[in-house]
């Protein structure tokens, strides 16, 4: 073990954005050797905590000790060179560029003739991942990365500057319980190697699991420090929520009626062949699998994003042609994504008008005079039912907290009052009480009747939220479960391929 020395403390750190307080005289102190929880609900604070350490923002006031000397930084770069580094929740790759290109970027090495020494370039990236057991191809470009590969590498740039702090801001939010396994071993040779870690996260059972301490913050301001052993879950949940959580998931039976959506022989060269299924009103289809089994790339063909070569999809007994999104909402699809910057908000647009987007002809008469009080009445519905939490309706979108980002898209979905939704992941990045009432709203959809497709990497939702469950395997539907019959093993089987026999 190593020896438990300071290694940061931040003292009365205050941090304002117009309109909102973020951040209220909070402390926060990291030992070397040691995996620090930093936990609470939406728009908390955490992020804008860690992005002052980082050098993203500047603070009001307060001071940060590092290894006991007075610290300010006023870029990222400053950050890194002094051994504090992040991975951000929110994804910013470079997306043209190589996944190389991406991790090295400002530090390639160089040949003699001061180019860009490419051989070298790919060696050190694939020793990198060779020790984080990825594998990714140094030389893909990044946009063509699915959203877990993404969050791989941005992990592995991380760890590539052997910095003495690591701030891990929601690194699993895309990941599966395999990365997520591989994570938990790459944080724990860096504890051993005498590095700190600052790890946010919403998932209870990961901070159980890796975490040592654990400080929790509500609305900007610290509420406690202690340690996770003996740690009750209920009482952690209290701290963050202030109240107790009674139903983690409150799945309600509701009638399944129906046939709505039916898929024959759906096919995308490459990723799946011939998959049929069906679903019902009033049901949720819970899809699981490991990354990479084609659960995204299967609704996204649904949603007309990706172009089927074969297959036929039938709504209420009829054939339906969807071969772009566009259709796909026409027929009363709707898709929560995976990734929320695709198809999901406009970013710099503002937080009411990225709710009404895919509605806008509901608030106009005559096809072009805009209603804006209609308008701002559903905003102000829907910020209220998700418990938004924005300075107002007209704040820049993409300055919200991660959590409430993912709140605006699920928001601007519910208002197309669509009659089948899929949710890609939909509660990525989201506070166990918004979780519960998210869940809550997915099932009284369902009870309206509504057919409801559910992804999730996380079992215990899909085990705790479906009614049914497709485990895919390779592009292959391997197993289909009801709900008496699923158990985390049941599925984790199927998902890696081996047919259980019973
Ligand atoms: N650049 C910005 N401009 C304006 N407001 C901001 C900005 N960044 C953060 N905020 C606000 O500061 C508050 C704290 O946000 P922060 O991102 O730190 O929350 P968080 O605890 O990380 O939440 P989450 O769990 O959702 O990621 C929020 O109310 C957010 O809207
Ligand atoms: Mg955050």
């Amino acid at each position: 073990m190593v020896e438990k020395s300071c290694l940061l403390k931040m003292e009365g750190v205050s941090k304002s954005f117009p309109g909102v307080k973020a951040l209220k005289d909070v402390t926060f102190t990291l030992n070397r050797g040691e995996v620090h929880v930093l936990m609470g609900e939406n728009g908390a604070g955490k992020s804008t905590l860690m992005k002052v350490l980082a050098g993203l923002y500047n603070r009001d006031a307060g001071r940060i000790l590092l290894n006991g000397h007075d610290v300010a930084f006023h870029s990222p770069s400053e950050a890194i060179a002094a051994g504090i580094s992040m991975i951000h929740q929110e994804l910013m790759p470079i997306p043209h560029l190589t996944v190389a290109e991406n991790i090295y970027l400002g530090r390639e090495p160089v040949t003699f003739l001061r180019t860009i020494d490419r051989r070298k370039l790919e060696a050190m990236t694939r020793e990198l991942f060779e020790r984080l057991h990825l594998n990714i191809d140094p030389w893909s470009i990044m946009k063509d990365l699915s959203v877990a590969e993404m969050q791989m590498v941005e992990i592995a740039k991380a760890t590539s500057w052997n910095s003495d702090i690591i701030i891990m801001d929601e690194p699993t939010s895309a990941i599966t319980d395999q990365e997520v396994e591989n994570l938990f071993r790459i944080i724990r040779q860096l504890k051993n190697e005498g590095s700190g870690i600052i790890y946010i996260s919403h998932k209870m059972d990961e901070i159980f699991e890796i975490g040592d301490i654990i400080t929790v913050f509500r609305d900007g301001e610290y509420v406690q420090t202690c340690p996770i052993k003996g740690l009750e879950r209920s009482r952690l949940i209290s701290m963050m929520v202030g109240r107790e959580i009674q139903d983690i998931f409150p799945k309600t039976e509701c009638a399944i009626a129906d046939t709505i959506l039916e898929v024959k022989d759906l096919t995308l060269p490459g990723i799946f062949e011939k998959l049929s299924f069906q679903l019902h009103r009033g049901e949720i289809l819970g899809i699981a699998g490991l990354m990479g089994a084609g659960r995204t790339e299967l609704v996204e063909t649904l949603f007309g994003i990706r172009k089927k070569s074969e297959g036929r999809i039938i709504k209420d007994g009829k054939a339906i042609i969807i071969t772009s999104p566009s259709d796909a909402i026409a027929n009363g699809f709707a898709i929560v994504s995976e990734d929320r910057k695709d198809v999901g908000l406009v970013l710099k647009m503002s937080v009411g008008r990225n709710l009404t987007l895919t509605t806008l002809k509901n608030y106009t008469f005559w096809g072009q005079f805009m209603q804006e009080k209609r308008e701002h009445v559903s905003i102000q519905d829907q910020i209220r039912r998700l418990s938004i939490k924005t300075a107002g309706e007209g704040q820049q979108v993409s300055t919200l907290s991660g959590g409430n980002q993912q709140k605006v898209v699920i928001g601007k979905w519910l208002l197309s009052n669509p009659d089948i939704l899929i949710m890609d992941e939909p509660t990525r990045g989201i506070d166990v009480a918004a979780k519960a009432e998210i869940h809550k709203m997915i099932c009284s959809l369902a009870c309206e009747g509504k057919g409801i497709i559910l992804i999730s990497s996380e079992l215990p939702e899909i085990i705790g939220m479906s009614d049914r469950v497709l485990v895919m395997h390779e592009g292959q539907i391997t197993g289909e479960l009801g709900r008496n019959d699923f158990t985390q093993e049941c599925i984790m089987h199927m998902a890696t391929g081996q047919c259980l026999e019973d």
